[in-house]
C-alpha cells in the first residue's frame, strides 16, 4: 500500500521499522550492550548519556559518532563532550556485529537509541520500545554542541530554556536528569559545588573535596552521580536531592525551594511515576529532527560518513 500523501508526510520513527530487514538486529544490540556493561557497570551510563549529546545537536543523527579529520570537525571536542563523552567503541562494535548480520540496513543515530534502552533495562531501570528508523548525518555542528548542551552551572530556569529548546517540558527535563541516578562525573563539573554552594549537605561536600581538591591535577577524578546506587537505575537521584546530595549544582537546582520540588519529591517517593515518566521523556526526546526517508545515510563505519 503506497499511502495517498507519500511526499507529503515526512516518515515517521516506527518500532517495527527493522522487522523485516534486519529481523536479528535488536538481539544482537542487546547481547553487546548487555556483554560490555557487565564488563564496566559504567559503559550503561556513558551510553545512556551519548544519545542525549546526540539528540540535543542537530537531533538524533548520530552526529556525535564522527571522529575529526583534517577536512572534518565532530563534535567531540566541543567542551560538554571532550575527555568526558565515552561508549564509542562499544557502538562500533554493535555496528561491526550488525553489519555482519545485515549489510547497511541499521543506522548508527538507532544503534545509539537502542544502545541506551537496553543500558538502562541492564542496570535495573524500565523498558521502552525504541522508535526506529532515523537515519545518520552527513554534517555535525560543534558550535551546536558547546551552546546547546546544558552544563553543570546551569540554574533551574537556564537549564528549562535549554530543554524547551528541543521542545522538551519542565516535566520531562525533570524526569530525563533522573539519568543521574546512574554514572559518574569529574571533579571538573562539581568542584564549585562542593567548595562554594551552601545548598549542600556538609558532610557530603567535605567526603567529595578529599578526591577532588583544588589543585587542577585533580581535575578529572571521578565521582558518582548518585552518591547511594550509582549502578542501579532506580529513584535514589531524586531521593538524595531531597537531603542536598546533589552532586551537580545543576542537580541541586531541581530541589532548591522553586517550582520542580513537587516532581523530585514525587519521583522520590514513587518508582513507578518516575520510570513512566523517564520512559516517556526518552521517547520524545529520541523523536528530537531525526533524518528519514532518504536524507542523510546509513553508515557504514560509524565513526565516518561514507
Ligand atoms: C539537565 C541537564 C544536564 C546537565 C547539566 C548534565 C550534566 C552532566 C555532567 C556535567 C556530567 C559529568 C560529565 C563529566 O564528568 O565530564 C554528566 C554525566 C552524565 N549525564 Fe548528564 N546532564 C544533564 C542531563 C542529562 C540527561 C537528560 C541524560 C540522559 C537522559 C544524562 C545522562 C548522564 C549520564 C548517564 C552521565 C554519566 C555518564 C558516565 O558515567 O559516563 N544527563 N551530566
Ligand atoms: C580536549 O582535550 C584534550 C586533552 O585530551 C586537549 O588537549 C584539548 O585542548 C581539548 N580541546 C578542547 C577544545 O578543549
Ligand atoms: C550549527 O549550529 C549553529 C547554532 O545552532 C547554527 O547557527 C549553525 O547554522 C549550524 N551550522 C551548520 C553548518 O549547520
Ligand atoms: C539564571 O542564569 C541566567 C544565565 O546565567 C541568568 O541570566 C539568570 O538571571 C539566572 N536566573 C536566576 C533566577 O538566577
Ligand atoms: C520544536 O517545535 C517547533 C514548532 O513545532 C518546530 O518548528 C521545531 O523544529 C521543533 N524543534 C525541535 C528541536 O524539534
Ligand atoms: C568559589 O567562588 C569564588 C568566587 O566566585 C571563586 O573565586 C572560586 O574560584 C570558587 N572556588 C572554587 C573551588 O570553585
Ligand atoms: C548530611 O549527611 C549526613 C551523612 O549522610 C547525615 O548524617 C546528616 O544528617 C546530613 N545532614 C543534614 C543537615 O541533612
Ligand atoms: C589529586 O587526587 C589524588 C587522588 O586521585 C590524590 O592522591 C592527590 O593528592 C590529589 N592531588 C592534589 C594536588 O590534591
Ligand atoms: C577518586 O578519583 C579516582 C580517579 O577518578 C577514582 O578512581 C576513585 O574512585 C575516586 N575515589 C573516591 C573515594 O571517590
Ligand atoms: C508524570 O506524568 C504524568 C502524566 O503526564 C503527570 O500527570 C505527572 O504529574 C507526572 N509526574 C510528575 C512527578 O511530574
Ligand atoms: C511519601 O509517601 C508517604 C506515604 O505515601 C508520605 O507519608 C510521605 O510524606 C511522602 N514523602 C514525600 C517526600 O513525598
Ligand atoms: C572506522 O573509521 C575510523 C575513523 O576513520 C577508523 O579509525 C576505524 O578504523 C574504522 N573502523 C573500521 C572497522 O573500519
Amino acid at each position: 500500500m503506497f499511502s495517498l500523501f507519500a511526499g507529503f508526510v515526512s516518515p515517521q520513527l516506527s518500532t517495527t521499522f527493522y522487522d523485516n530487514s534486519c529481523p536479528s538486529a535488536l538481539q544482537i544490540i542487546k547481547n553487546t550492550v548487555d556483554a560490555a556493561v557487565q564488563k564496566e557497570k559504567r559503559m550503561g551510563a556513558s551510553l545512556l548519556r551519548l544519545q542525549f549529546h546526540d539528540c540535543f545537536v542537530q537531533g538524533c543523527d548520530g552526529s556525535i559518532l564522527l571522529d575529526d579529520t583534517p577536512t572534518f570537525t565532530g563534535e567531540k571536542t566541543a567542551l560538554p563532550n571532550n575527555n568526558s563523552v565515552r561508549g564509542f567503541d562499544v557502538i562500533n562494535t554493535i555496528k561491526a556485529n550488525v553489519e555482519s548480520a545485515c549489510k547497511q540496513v541499521v543506522s548508527c543515530a538507532d544503534i545509539v537509541a537502542v544502545a541506551a534502552r537496553d543500558s538502562v533495562v541492564a542496570l535495573g531501570g524500565p523498558y521502552w520500545d525504541v522508535l526506529l528508523g532515523r537515519r545518520d548525518s552527513l554534517t555535525a555542528n560543534l558550535s551546536q554542541a558547546n551552546t546547546d548542551l546544558p552544563g553543570p552551572q546551569l540554574n533551574l530556569s537556564a537549564l528549562e530554556s535549554a530543554f524547551s529548546k528541543k521542545n522538551l517540558s519542565v516535566n520531562n527535563m525533570v524526569a530525563l536528569s533522573g539519568a543521574h541516578t546512574i554514572g559518574q562525573a569529574r571533579c571538573i563539573t562539581f568542584r564549585n559545588r562542593i567548595y562554594n554552594d551552601t545548598n549542600i549537605n556538609a558532610s557530603f561536600a567535605l567526603s567529595l573535596r578529599a578526591n577532588c581538591s583544588t589543585s587542577s591535577s585533580n581535575d578529572s577524578n571521578l565521582a558518582p552521580l548518585d552518591t547511594v546506587t550509582s549502578t542501579i537505575f532506580d529513584n535514589y537521584y531524586y531521593r538524595n536531592l531531597l537531603s542536598e546530595k546533589g552532586l551537580l549544582h545543576s542537580d541541586q537546582e531541581l530541589y532548591n525551594g522553586k517550582s520542580t520540588d513537587s516532581q523530585v519529591s514525587t519521583y522520590a517517593n514513587n518508582t513507578a511515576n518516575f520510570f513512566m515518566n523517564f520512559t516517556k521523556a526518552i521517547i520524545k526526546m529520541g523523536n528530537i529532527s531525526p533524518l528519514t526517508g532518504t536524507a542523510g545515510e546509513i553508515r557504514l563505519n560509524c565513526s565516518k560518513i561514507n
